[in-house]
């Protein structure tokens, strides 16, 4: 990308910052007058410091937990009573309703984010658009709107409680002729393992990614670079970046996505007891190769439509080399990387 490229998109970028702000001081004196009174500043607040420290992803705190375990007893009826009152001024529920400031909401469970087609999305929104509304994807979007897409229309702070999140999604989810299935016992176990949130490790990873967007587009392959391999820093990189989701030793419980010991050289997304997407599904069984790996790795979505894994990909080469180079490692039987 030209310089001025950049500067131009730098420009948007603060022109759509003074706008949200402007939106959401609009918004905090009109949800104000709709909300509860002694979560309204609080809220709005919240959703302010976000956005000017969206680039600081240490001062974030733990992201949200998951609603899957809370869906199945989720009480729709007073999801359905905060919906009606926080989210209808924007967003009409009936079916074939009409777009207001926000897309029509019925059937939004299971179908492509993003995608309405008789609402026209902000170009963050377009960006994101990425496989289909799930339970983790809701409750993370609805938990911090402007965390999950920055640079979001949509100006409302977020619903914090996790037990109010799930009653939402839970009626969302009535929001249809064939409502999407409740979670699985094995995603509600998966979710309700310890770990650190999406949300925040989402965060972490968008600022190297957006770093390396300027990175040139036709890469030479990797291959040649894991004799010069940094374990070291692949190692890093991985506890900083991955590490929220995966857990990465021997016989290491799976998290927000499966544990990574010995990947390299094991079959694909076949982690026993692993709840994965229907993308990655499709794939089980190939082999992890270091090629493959760094497919996947560059560019997760693009490898595996509707992947789960909230993770914008290593778009620079010698950074995926040394991450495989330690992935390879963190083994009992590591395989020969290429030009080792
Ligand atoms: C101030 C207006 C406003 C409020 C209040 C609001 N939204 Fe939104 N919502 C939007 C806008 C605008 C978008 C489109 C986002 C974009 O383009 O970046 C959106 C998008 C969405 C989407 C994505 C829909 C799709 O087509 O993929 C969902 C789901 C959603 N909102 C749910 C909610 C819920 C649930 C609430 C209440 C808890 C809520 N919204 C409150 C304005 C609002
Ligand atoms: C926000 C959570 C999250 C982050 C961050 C994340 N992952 Fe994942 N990862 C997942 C999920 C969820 C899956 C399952 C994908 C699916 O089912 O579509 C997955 C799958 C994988 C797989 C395939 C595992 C298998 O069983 O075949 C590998 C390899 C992987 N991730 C590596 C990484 C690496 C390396 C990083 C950091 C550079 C990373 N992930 C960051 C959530 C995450």
């Amino acid at each position: 990308m030209s310089k001025s490229g950049k500067d131009s998109l730098l420009i948007n970028k603060i022109a759509a910052g003074i706008l949200t702000a402007g939106i959401v001081f609009w918004c905090a004196n009109r949800v104000a007058s709709i909300m509860v009174p002694d979560e309204a500043p609080k809220k709005v607040a919240i959703a302010i410091t976000g956005m000017q420290t969206a680039a600081a992803p240490a001062a974030a705190p733990a992201g949200p937990e998951s609603i899957i375990p809370l869906i199945a007893t989720a009480d729709v009826s007073k999801g359905m009573a905060f919906v009606q009152q926080q989210c209808s001024a924007c967003h009409s529920l009936n079916q074939g309703g009409a777009a207001g400031v926000g897309p029509n909401l019925y059937g939004v469970m299971g179908a492509a984010m993003f995608s309405n087609a008789s609402f026209s999305y902000s170009d963050a929104a377009k960006g994101k658009a990425k496989g289909n509304w799930g339970y983790d994807s809701m409750g993370n979007w609805l938990a911090d709107p402007s965390s999950f897409v920055p640079g979001t229309a949509m100006s409302y702070p977020g619903i914090k409680n996790t037990q109010t999140r799930a009653d939402v999604v839970a009626y969302l989810r009535t929001l249809s002729a064939s409502p999407i299935p409740l979670p699985t016992a094995d995603e509600v176990k998966a979710a309700s393992a310890p770990v650190a949130s999406a949300a925040t490790a989402t965060t972490a990873a968008a600022a190297p990614a957006a770093g390396a967007a300027a990175a040139p587009a036709a890469a030479p392959s990797i291959d040649t670079m894991f004799a010069t391999a940094d374990i070291a820093k692949g190692e890093a990189l991985v506890t900083q970046q991955c590490s929220a989701c995966h857990s990465l030793n021997k016989g290491g419980a799976s998290g927000v996505g499966p544990n990574l010991y010995g990947i390299v050289g094991a079959k694909m997304f076949s982690a026993a007891g692993f709840g994965y997407s229907d993308g990655a599904k499709a794939k089980a069984g190939a082999t992890w190769t270091a090629d493959a790996m760094s497919d996947w790795l560059k560019d997760p979505a693009a490898y595996v439509s509707g992947t789960m894994m909230g993770y914008p990909g290593i778009k620079n080469d010698q950074t995926r080399a040394d991450v495989i180079a330690y992935l390879n490692k963190n083994s009992d039987s590591p395989i020969k990387l290429p030009g080792t």
